[in-house]
């Protein structure tokens, strides 16, 4: 038999990238999710703990992100054996950092070297959805995926996903502003029908920046990684967003928007000292709003859920 207990980090991400709405997402360092997983005669999966959250989240597999996507796992591949887990949160509930998410995907790569055949990281992406969806109400694949394979992933419903070129030396600010935003609320700020001009307009931003990135197009970059679709439905759920999207532009970056469902907010730009210039500034806003905050300074190239050992 393989190995009886592995334990799996995955790191937290920025969703929707302002111009992909569920389809696009990047990973970042200095925070993420670490899970336990020890396999076991009996069939099923347990949660024995979760440690490091400040808000109750359920302990019953069918309910819980992690639990969700390993009895995915068990069905899929008819395991005829069970998993108990442990989760040790590193993202704040409700960041819009993809917290959820990150607990499901470090908990499938640890049990992923627990099978007698382990998968490659895009084949437990679809347990991963499925994990997604317990969180969200959906199945999008903006945060599990560049989890799961580090740095921008294009992640369209249950297609394999597609990580992306990304411009040499550009680096993500997210800034973590301490209150909570619930997925769920934040998604249901869209629940009216949208116009098909305001369609078209977010389709040309989408499509230029696949363009941007693929050629390494930094003003093309600068025209079109912007959310008019999204982002104007949700601003009034962040405070301060305008303030703290003012202040990242100000300082140059190239774009900035909401990060997942928020609250936090994302910017791109130069350079990692760039990028620390951008992360003050944004911070600065924020507490000008009353809010402490955390920031986090990555490479666009950030690596994916990882064994700890
Ligand atoms: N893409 C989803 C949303 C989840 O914006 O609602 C983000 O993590």
């Amino acid at each position: 038999m393989s190995r009886e207990r592995a334990r799996a980090f995955a790191p937290a991400s920025i969703g929707n990238v302002a111009v992909g709405f569920d389809i696009l997402g990047l990973a970042i360092e200095g925070a993420g999710d670490s899970v336990s997983v020890t396999r076991s005669e009996t069939p099923g999966v347990r949660i024995l703990a979760i440690r490091g959250s400040d808000h109750a989240l359920p302990l019953d597999a069918e309910n819980n992100t992690a639990g969700k996507a390993l009895l995915a796992m068990i069905d899929v591949l008819g395991l005829d054996y069970g998993f108990d887990v442990e989760i040790d949160k590193g993202i704040a509930f409700g960041s819009g950092m993809g917290g959820s998410a990150a607990s499901a995907v470090a908990a499938l790569v640890a049990a992923n070297a627990l099978l007698d055949k382990p998968l490659r990281a895009e084949g437990l992406y679809p347990f991963a959805l499925e994990g997604e969806a317990v969180a969200s109400g959906g199945k999008h694949g903006d945060n599990v995926a560049p989890m799961l394979l580090g740095g921008l992933v294009l992640a369209v419903g249950e297609d394999p996903p597609i990580r992306l070129n990304t411009p040499p030396g550009l680096c993500s600010v997210l800034v973590h502003p301490h209150c909570v935003l619930e997925t769920r609320r934040a998604r249901a700020a869209l629940a009216t029908p949208y116009s098909l001009s305001e369609f078209v307009a977010q389709s040309g931003h989408l499509a230029r920046f696949l363009v941007a990135c693929q050629r390494g197009d930094i003003d093309l970059l600068r025209r079109c990684l912007r959310d008019d679709l999204v982002e104007p439905r949700r601003a009034a759920l962040v405070p301060g967003f305008q303030e703290v999207k003012a202040a990242a532009l100000t300082s140059g970056a190239l774009g900035a928007s909401i990060s997942g469902a928020g609250p936090s907010v994302f910017a791109w730009c130069l350079s990692t000292a760039h990028a620390q210039v951008v992360a003050q500034a944004m911070q600065a806003a924020f507490a000008e709003n009353g809010l402490d905050s955390d920031s986090f300074v990555s490479s666009l190239d950030a690596p994916g859920a990882r064994l700890l050992d």
